[in-house]
């Protein structure tokens, strides 16, 4: 048994769980919606002095939880990159005093290897290299071949919006509040999502053509502001179910389309999908059809490990461990990291 105490509080969720490789022993979330819904989007500030008020009660919760003792931990993982730094230094400073404290080895996390390592939370097999991974989230949307643990290569990115920033934004415009994703879900079940046609977001390239796995999100967000302002201009009520329906099979189009097109060209028969996004109803059944038709296979998170969560970074955290991986004491936190990079918050750094 190696079991690894997980901290997590890059955003606005703060996360703490125990894991013993890719069992999750116990794994508990307090989402920090309530503090921030008032001003329509995260306050980084208020995000950083939440996750020092709510931490502690989380890991006494865990420990309850999973019914072991400091006894059993081998080491304390926290998420070091990207986010929030002050949001992220709560989380690292209080991981790195905990290992510190009970003589335990230190793991610094990047949170998009937790999101993809929350595809081996499915309690099947996990899914194995080379494989495609889709990684849609608030602050990300990225298509990451993985030919090994830790060996990333970025096949295509969004240029403007997230996935995620996309859903938060056109909820907004909509009314529907904050955070989106979930808001536009709830009530683009009753839309029509023919209704209206909005652009895809193809992203040119210099010289001719198009990017075939690059994304674009914010022109999509100003075609359903414009549709909006030309609904208001004809007097009639918004049809915010076929608006937020069509808007969703948009997003779910686009991403599917791109997602399986990219795993064909690289000639990878899996497909791996990842994020707070991946928790969309709609999106995942186009994924499923569009993999069925080519005969991909289709790996998505667990509902319950799609938004941020600590149970993924301790997976994460374990695999870096089992090669023989813990970070420098002087380890700090950075806003952005390139996934490819995850490597170099490790000491010694992995050979793989
Ligand atoms: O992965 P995540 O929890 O945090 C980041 O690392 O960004 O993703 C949060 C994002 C938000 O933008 C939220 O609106 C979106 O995921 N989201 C959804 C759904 N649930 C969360 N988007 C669409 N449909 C959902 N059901
Ligand atoms: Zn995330």
């Amino acid at each position: 048994m190696t079991v690894v105490l997980a901290l997590e509080t890059s955003c606005d969720e703060t996360a703490v769980a125990l894991v013993d490789g890719r069992r999750v022993l116990a794994s508990v979330v307090a989402s920090q919606v309530a503090s921030h819904a008032p001003y329509g989007g995260v306050v980084p500030e208020l995000a950083a002095r939440r996750h020092v008020e709510l931490l502690p009660h989380l890991v006494d919760q865990a420990f309850a939880e999973a019914g072991i003792g400091w006894a059993e931990v081998n080491a304390v993982a926290a998420t070091a990159t990207p986010g929030l730094v002050g949001a992220l230094l709560v989380g690292l400073t209080t991981g790195k005093t905990m290992a510190l404290l009970h003589g335990k080895t230190f793991l610094a996390v990047h949170h998009l290897e937790g999101h993809l390592c929350s595809a081996q939370l499915t309690g099947g097999p996990p899914p194995e290299t080379p494989f495609l991974v889709l990684l849609v989230s608030g602050g990300h949307t990225q298509l990451v071949r993985v030919d090994g643990p830790g060996v990333y290569r970025i096949c295509g990115a969004t240029v403007d919006d997230a996935a995620g920033e996309a859903f938060d934004k056109v909820a907004r415009l909509l009314g529907l509040g904050y955070p989106g994703g979930p808001a536009i879900e709830a009530v683009a079940g009753s839309g029509q999502p023919r209704r209206f046609a909005f652009p895809q977001g193809r992203v040119r390239r210099r010289g001719g053509g198009y990017e075939p796995y690059a994304f674009s999100f914010s022109g999509l967000k100003t075609a359903v502001l414009r549709c909006i302002e030309a609904l208001q201009r004809q007097g009639e009520p918004l049809p915010v179910a076929d608006l937020a329906a069509s808007f969703e099979d948009t997003v779910a189009t686009v991403l599917s389309r791109r997602s399986v097109g990219c795993a064909l060209d690289q000639g990878l028969s899996r497909l791996v999908v990842v994020g707070g996004v991946a928790a969309n109803r709609r999106l995942r059944q186009t994924l499923e059809q569009r993999c069925r038709e080519e005969k991909i296979d289709l790996v998505m998170a667990p509902l319950a490990f799609c938004g941020d969560n600590a149970a993924m970074i301790g997976v994460a955290a374990s695999q870096r461990l089992a090669s023989g991986c813990q970070s420098p004491w002087t380890i700090g936190v950075s806003p952005r990291l390139p996934l490819h990079e995850a490597g170099s918050l490790y000491h010694p750094q992995p050979p793989f």
